[in-house]
């Protein structure tokens, strides 16, 4: 039988590098990366019904209801590519409803990746953030400044990226965090974010690439 696609969740607190990660996994595995945060901003941006009822709640840096993320990722899920390549949720789930909602459907993970980074380290990455709205790439002042003056330009800091917003943030991720961690106890893998970017997709590499070769000898028995 085929190979099943990998099934990858990644989560952390704010800029913990959920996102760098899945630049870095995506390009390697192929997999179909959701982000709740950027379909989120997109919306907003774009001006959709969607968008406009997510904005208060993302810019003072509370979640967004459930059943409006729920509904965003059940579609997405569907689509036909995520079965042909597998998907990498990012950001998602994040309350308790929202893992019952994805066992509900039988939808698990192979691995649920965890990146744990220390307070103050994530404060500093936060605001020192800046995106760039044409390519959706993701930089810091300091760690990953832009490659040339152009991008530099147009580089964009998201409104919930103060200081003030980003303390609140992680204050919700630690209210929420435990009860979603029961769900997946038996395929969490913690790893330490606080490292180089390249040595922090190391890890997470290895971990993958085990996880592939797994799939392919049991479709070969199978
Ligand atoms: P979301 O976009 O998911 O924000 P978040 O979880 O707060 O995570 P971030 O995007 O802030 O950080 P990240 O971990 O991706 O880090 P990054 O790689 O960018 O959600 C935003 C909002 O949307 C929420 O507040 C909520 O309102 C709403 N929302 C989203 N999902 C929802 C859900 N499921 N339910 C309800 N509401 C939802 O890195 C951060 C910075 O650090 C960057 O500058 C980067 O360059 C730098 N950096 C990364 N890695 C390293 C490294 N190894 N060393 C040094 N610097 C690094």
């Amino acid at each position: 039988s085929a190979t099943e696609p990998l099934r990858v969740m990644i989560s952390g607190a704010p800029a913990s590098g959920k996102g760098t990660q899945c630049e870095m996994i995506a390009q390697k595995f192929g997999v179909v990366h959701i982000s709740t945060g950027d379909i989120l901003r997109a919306e907003v941006s774009a001006g959709t019904e969607i968008g406009n009822k997510a904005k208060e709640y993302m810019n003072s840096g509370r979640l967004v209801p459930d059943e409006i993320v729920t509904a965003m990722v059940t579609t997405r899920l569907s689509l036909k590519d995520v079965k042909e390549k597998g998907w990498l949720l990012d950001g998602y789930p994040r309350s308790s409803a929202q893992a019952e909602s994805l066992e509900k459907w039988s939808i698990r993970p192979d691995i649920y990746v965890m990146l744990e980074v220390p307070d103050d380290v994530l404060i500093d990455r936060c605001v020192g953030r800046r995106l760039d709205p044409l390519t959706g790439k993701i930089y810091h002042v300091k760690n990953f400044p832009p490659e040339n003056e152009e991008i530099k330009d147009r580089l964009v800091t998201r409104p919930d990226d103060t200081e003030e917003k980003v303390k609140s943030r992680l204050e919700i991720y630690k209210r929420n965090v435990e009860s979603i961690l029961s769900t997946y106890s038996d395929v969490m893998v913690k790893i330490n974010g606080n490292r180089a970017k390249e040595v922090v997709f190391e890890e997470i590499n290895s971990l993958l690439l085990r996880l592939q070769k797994d799939k392919e000898e049991k479709s070969k028995s199978g």
